[in-house]
């Protein structure tokens, strides 16, 4: 059993309208992709782009003829997506219509305690909060959802999930693929009910069976003959692991990790994709003729995630010129083991006494400060998974606020498409990484936690305290 096994009968009766009932047929390659809208700033006179978001109930045409009641930033499923500059602040005001307390965190996001959307932090109903933003990052291809403990997964398998896009000049400077050929794919799982609604996942059941881009179930995008940047994001909220392939067999360009552009493309055939991890590739339709059909495959359905995602097929030549993908990117200055002064280590398994989901023995207590790491410091944690092979279930790591560089996994070098800045990072059963990670920029407290978020809600999550060098011996704030 996995995630989904676990969640608690009680959450699982009544969240959804609509009976368990016969699931509707679900037709492959019959809708075209969309991609969800950009949210205008308005822009203000103090050099930062500022949003208005308000988060509220809707219904979404999810399944043709159906409606899908969905909880929603401004009222899209996914939510709209945020275009942002590195060095240039963003301030976003989130209201909250729903009918619960809410939090906002953005996922891969260097920012203050303030705006990571902690425990305490909610916005109550009725409420707002501004989130601030510095954007002192990189370009990378961040997301954001709800935070709600005990109710991760429950609610961003509602919709509350959106793409939070930096760029920056490095990037401008690649010539990649941008305007209509900057594809976010957001990858999720859902199971549906007969009327049309969400239905959790039930006893036994690990991922859903209708695989959703970008909110539209199994689509088609039309391509034209030449290289396209897909920004891969697998948001799904239980087990929906992903291995990614071209169903010619050719090999997609990996130009990019959660956390930003890799130091040169990498030619992969299978692109692993777990909960929370982002993969940015890009495609070349050139090489095929008008009339190609290329189906996005995925090849890990253990969990019950469907074979085929979605479909590209070629339906014209290039209506612009282009430029060849360069063969350097943005260089990954990598983090030096003799730098770290601190070495930590996470056990991570689930607790057959108790069915809790835990962290060196413990479940989350948002009263509890697990670790204080400091400024400054860079640190190697160790990462166990403790599950047995019996119950092979995995778990995918998360830090907040700190991008992380994997040293190894199970002692060998991660694979090129890891070895950029990563955030969340996939660990079979019996399986360990190390990843080092440095302290910049805010003090406060923060969480790391498993991202299949089914698992985070039984627990699998813990705060640290990030101290200032001059509070090392003082109290906690
Ligand atoms: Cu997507 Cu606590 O994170
Ligand atoms: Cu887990």
């Amino acid at each position: 059993a996995g995630a989904s096994a676990l969640v608690p009968a009680e959450r699982l009766a009544g969240v959804f309208r609509g009976q368990p009932s016969v699931a509707p047929e679900v037709p492959k390659f019959a809708v075209p992709l969309t991609v969800p809208p950009e949210l205008r700033p308005r822009r203000l006179p103090e050099r930062l782009d500022y949003y208005d978001v308000t988060m509220k109930e809707a219904t979404a045409e999810i399944l043709p003829g159906l409606k899908t009641p969905v909880w929603t930033y401004n009222g899209s499923f996914p939510g709209p997506t945020i275009r942002a500059r590195a060095g240039r602040p963003v301030v976003v005001r989130q209201r909250n219509l729903l009918p619960e307390e809410a939090a906002v965190h953005l996922h891969g996001g260097n920012v203050p305690s303030g705006s990571d959307g902690m425990p305490g932090d909610e916005i109550p109903r009725n409420g707002s909060r501004y989130y601030f933003y510095p954007n002192a990052q990189p370009a990378a291809t961040l997301w954001y959802h709800d935070h709600i403990h005990h109710q991760e997964a429950v609610r961003t398998y509602r919709g509350l999930a959106g793409l939070y896009l930096i760029s920056d000049k490095a990037e401008d400077a690649l010539g990649l693929p941008h305007g209509p050929y900057d594809v976010p794919l957001v990858i999720q799982d859902r199971f549906f009910n007969a009327d049309g609604s969400f239905r959790l996942p039930g006893p036994g059941e690990f991922a859903g069976d209708v695989t959703l881009v970008n909110g539209r179930p199994h689509p088609v995008l039309e391509v034209e003959r030449r290289p396209y940047r897909f920004r891969l994001l697998n948001a799904s909220s239980f087990d929906g692991l992903l291995a990614l392939s071209l169903s010619n067999g050719d090999a997609v360009q990996v130009i990019a990790g959660d956390g930003g552009l890799l130091p040169a493309p990498v030619p992969v055939r299978s692109v692993p994709l777990a909960p929370a991890e982002r993969v940015e590739v890009v495609i070349d339709f050139s090489r095929y003729p008008i009339g190609t059909q290329i189906v996005l495959r995925n090849s890990l359905t253990i969990f019950g995630t469907a074979p085929e995602v979605m479909r590209f097929d070629v339906t014209r030549p290039a209506s612009s010129g282009y430029h060849p993908l360069p063969a350097k990117l943005v260089p990954v200055r990598r983090l030096k083991e003799s730098s770290a002064r601190v070495r930590r280590e996470f056990t991570l398994n689930l607790d057959p006494v108790t069915g809790k989901m835990v962290i060196n023995g413990k479940e989350f207590d948002p009263e509890r400060v697990d670790i204080e790491p400091r400024l400054g410091d860079t640190e190697i944690w160790t990462i166990v998974n403790a599950e047995k092979p019996a119950l092979p279930i995995p778990h995918v790591f998360h830090t907040h606020l700190v991008r992380f560089q994997i040293l190894d996994r199970n002692g060998q070098p991660p694979e090129p498409i890891e070895a950029g800045w990563k955030d969340s990072v996939n660990i079979e059963a019996g399986g360990w990484v190390r990843i080092i990670m440095k302290f910049g920029d805010f003090p406060g407290r923060y969480l790391y936690h498993c991202h299949l978020l089914g698992h985070a809600d039984l627990g699998m999550m813990g705060q640290m305290n990030v101290r200032r060098r001059r509070h090392a011996k003082g109290r906690l704030s």
